[in-house]
């Protein structure tokens, strides 16, 4: 799987029926027109479609992909919005588009996207991940945390840790032998139940990571590690600040980021965000927190190459 987008990462296309069976079948004939290429025949049937069923989303989200196609900009904004006015929970993450588009300021990803898009993708998730993108964010962060430990002359022993955006838990496969008690937070059910199968885990929550993290005492984590789930938070602040609340005096918080090359935040062409390393070490430093790492390295490749990406270590002083 090379150059793919995450929406190409689903196992199979979110499709949210029009609750009209020929509005449905106009759908069908126009996905198949498209995946043949014609994709001017596939918008006008598209068109129809919305014609007997207007608050139709996954017709008007798929137009706006072939209008994008065929170069016509303000038409894909117009159908993208649309898809988005009629699922305002926006699971195709329309908005996404428009980001990338320039039509929209970047925002957070619409939680109900992120969880459609891991929720159809759970069943696969590792082979596709592990196999064939070379996924090695937890290696990467177990051995960043070593180190961090090591630098402070201390085991690298922790009692309680909390994995944001777990999915199927292969960040605590990594840590396993090194905590004790492991809370794992995801906002997909489907990864939770993949999670809980590990048996690592000593607690599992469909949450949103920040919500998660809310409802945590002060002080109540020692480590707190987020493998590849910072790619789809844009504003890092309000996360971090958390992290800052719940980890205990001297904890840890590693998390991996993929970045560019100038400042802030940008979306790419995958829909993660990238953060650039002088965002990210202000961020850090906004939450409260001391910046014990932060080297250039990548968690997975695309196109068989190394997708430029950060390892953070940040310590609560
Ligand atoms: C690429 S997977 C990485 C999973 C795991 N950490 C690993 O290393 O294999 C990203 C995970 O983050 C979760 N996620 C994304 N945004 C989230 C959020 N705001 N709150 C909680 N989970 C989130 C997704 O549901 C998904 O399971």
């Amino acid at each position: 799987m090379s150059g793919m987008t995450n929406v190409e990462l689903m196992p199979a296309r979110l499709f949210l029926s029009s609750g009209d069976l020929v509005a449905d079948r106009r759908f069908d004939f126009a996905r198949d027109l498209q995946l043949k290429g014609d994709l001017a025949a596939a918008a006008d049937l598209l068109m129809q479609a919305i014609e007997i069923a207007p608050r139709f989303a996954s017709a008007w989200f798929t137009l706006g992909e072939i209008r994008e196609r065929l170069g016509k900009r303000d038409a894909a904004i117009v159908a993208f919005r649309k898809a988005r006015d009629t699922d305002p929970d926006d699971r195709h993450g329309a908005s996404l588009r428009l980001m990338l588009l320039g039509a929209e300021e970047l925002s957070d990803m619409p939680p109900a996207y992120v969880r459609a898009l891991f929720d159809q993708y759970a069943p696969k998730f590792e082979s596709a991940l592990v196999d064939d993108l070379g996924y090695r964010g937890p290696a990467l962060l177990f051995k960043a945390v070593l180190a961090a430990r090591h630098a402070v002359r201390k085991a690298a022993f922790f009692k309680r840790a909390i994995d944001l955006g777990c999915g199927t838990g292969l960040a605590a496969t990594a840590f396993a032998r090194e905590v004790d008690h492991f809370i794992g937070i995801d906002l997909s059910p489907r990864m939770i139940e993949k999670a809980r199968l590990t048996g690592l885990y000593a607690e599992l929550e469909v949450a949103d990571m920040l919500e998660g993290l809310r409802s945590k005492p002060d002080a109540s984590a020692d480590l707190v590690l987020a493998a590849d789930a910072m790619v789809y938070v844009a504003d890092l602040v309000p996360v971090l600040k958390q992290v800052w609340r719940v980890l205990v005096a001297g904890g840890l918080l590693a998390f991996t980021a993929e970045t560019h090359d100038g400042d802030g935040v940008i979306i790419g062409e995958g829909l993660r965000y990238a953060h650039g390393a002088p965002y990210v070490c202000a961020s850090v430093e906004l939450a409260g927190m001391r910046l014990s790492q932060l080297e250039e390295l990548s968690a997975r490749n695309e196109d068989n190459t190394p997708v430029p990406g950060l390892v953070v270590v940040a310590a609560k002083v």
